[in-house]
């Protein structure tokens, strides 16, 4: 097939990048970040190599006369069906600072934002920062996989509660959720007047026959209570380059949103921009092909954990390139991503970072070469069986 080599390995190279994934422990085999190890897309490299070119460094224009947002709800349009108005997207520099100035804007320092875990650490995070508070709805283990608690939602919605913060895709358990689960979520929503801020910035990253569902396409009521954020720049993997999308379900939003002033809200790179441009017109080919590789890579880590490292259990992810891991079988005498740093050294992302339910687990990053990827597992293995 042609295309970029997926399967090319070098692993000097990564260790010289100044990004976080390949610096932070130094030695090891990196698989803590969500981030991927491929060449990246060719027309993004074409783009961002005449732009060095150009010495284009300056500050950038003004992106809504440019078509951006045009071209995002064009995107948004043809992959989900979903239709966005481009005069209700507003351009940020990335999805956590959407969820950071969702909260500020739309509730007041006490007040209380549903998060289901375990969840992408920044989210926690995000609530104790800005003096939010958590209201937890664990995801609960069922026949297919993780699943929302719905009883246990309803449950633990009070008075004080006004944001419930979606993940979908989620991060760390891959679930694409089901119209069903997320039409249930919206009867919630519509119940308790709250408003649904939905970090979609997986929502490229779904393995058929799964399929991503935009939670603010769902009905007119629903769109107009959401605030979606989200970005090329998972999918596409150039996270350094700064350029968010966040989308109004209404005007009403909108202006709760920009009341916090341009300069704190931050904006987008002139590279970021330009990248993002280059991946929706000419980057398909190359998602797909990515999107194939992660299928193939997945089976691997399917049958290595049920081969070899059975003691481990998983879910297979309906998407996402991330494998959370129950360690619990295990019963080690430490956090398990310190276990497998220390004994193996393989750098996964630390379960408990990811809220209570997380204690026990780790989050391993697949979306790196395959040789990689055996050698990370295989070392995982040999640590787990010199313990015994
Ligand atoms: C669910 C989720 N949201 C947001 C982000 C980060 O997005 P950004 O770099 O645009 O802040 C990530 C990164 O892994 C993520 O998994």
């Amino acid at each position: 097939m042609s295309g970029v080599d997926l399967d090319h390995v070098d692993l000097d190279r990564l260790r010289a990048r100044h990004g976080a994934k390949w610096r932070v422990f130094p030695g090891t085999l990196a698989a803590f970040v969500a981030e991927m190890d491929f060449p990246v897309a060719p027309p993004i490299r074409r783009v961002l190599e005449a732009a060095v070119g150009r010495e284009d460094f300056g500050y950038p224009l003004d992106p809504r006369p440019s078509g951006l947002a045009t071209l995002f709800a064009e995107r948004m349009r043809e992959r989900f069906d979903w239709e966005v108005e481009p005069r209700r997207v507003e351009l940020l520099a990335d999805v956590v600072q959407g969820i950071y100035l969702a909260l500020t804007q739309f509730s007041e320092p006490g007040e209380g934002a549903i998060v289901q875990t375990p969840i992408y650490p920044p989210f926690l995070r995000a609530l104790s920062e800005t003096g939010r508070r958590l209201v937890e709805n664990p995801l609960v283990e069922g026949p297919s996989g993780y699943e929302i608690d719905f009883d246990g939602l309803r449950r633990a919605i009070d008075p004080g509660t006004r944001i419930l913060l979606l993940c979908n895709p989620h991060n760390p358990t891959g679930r694409a959720f089901r119209r069903d689960e997320l039409e249930a979520l919206a009867e919630i929503a519509e119940a308790h007047d709250l408003v649904v801020v939905s970090d979609e910035i997986h929502q490229d990253l779904v393995f058929a026959p799964a399929r991503h569902l935009a939670f603010a396409s769902l009905a007119p009521e629903t769109e107009a209570r959401t605030l979606t954020l989200t970005s090329g720049t998972k999918s596409f993997n150039i996270p350094g380059l700064r350029c968010a999308f966040a989308v109004f379900g209404s005007l009403e939003l909108k202006r709760r949103f920009l009341g916090c002033p341009r300069h704190m809200r931050g904006g987008m790179t002139g590279l970021g921009i330009e990248a993002t441009e280059a991946a929706w017109r000419e980057g398909g080919p190359w998602l797909e092909q990515v999107l194939e590789y992660l299928r193939g890579n997945r089976e691997l880590l399917d049958d290595f954990l049920r081969g070899e490292l059975s003691e481990l259990a998983w879910v297979p992810p309906e998407a996402t390139y991330l494998a959370w891991l129950d360690c619990r079988g295990l019963e080690l005498d430490r956090a398990p991503a310190s276990f497998f740093r220390e004994e193996a050294g393989v750098a996964l992302g630390p379960g408990e970072n990811f809220g209570t339910p997380g204690a026990g687990f780790a989050r391993l990053t697949f979306a790196t070469p395959r040789s990689l990827l055996r050698e990370m597992l295989e070392r995982m293995a040999k640590a787990v069986r010199a313990r015994s």
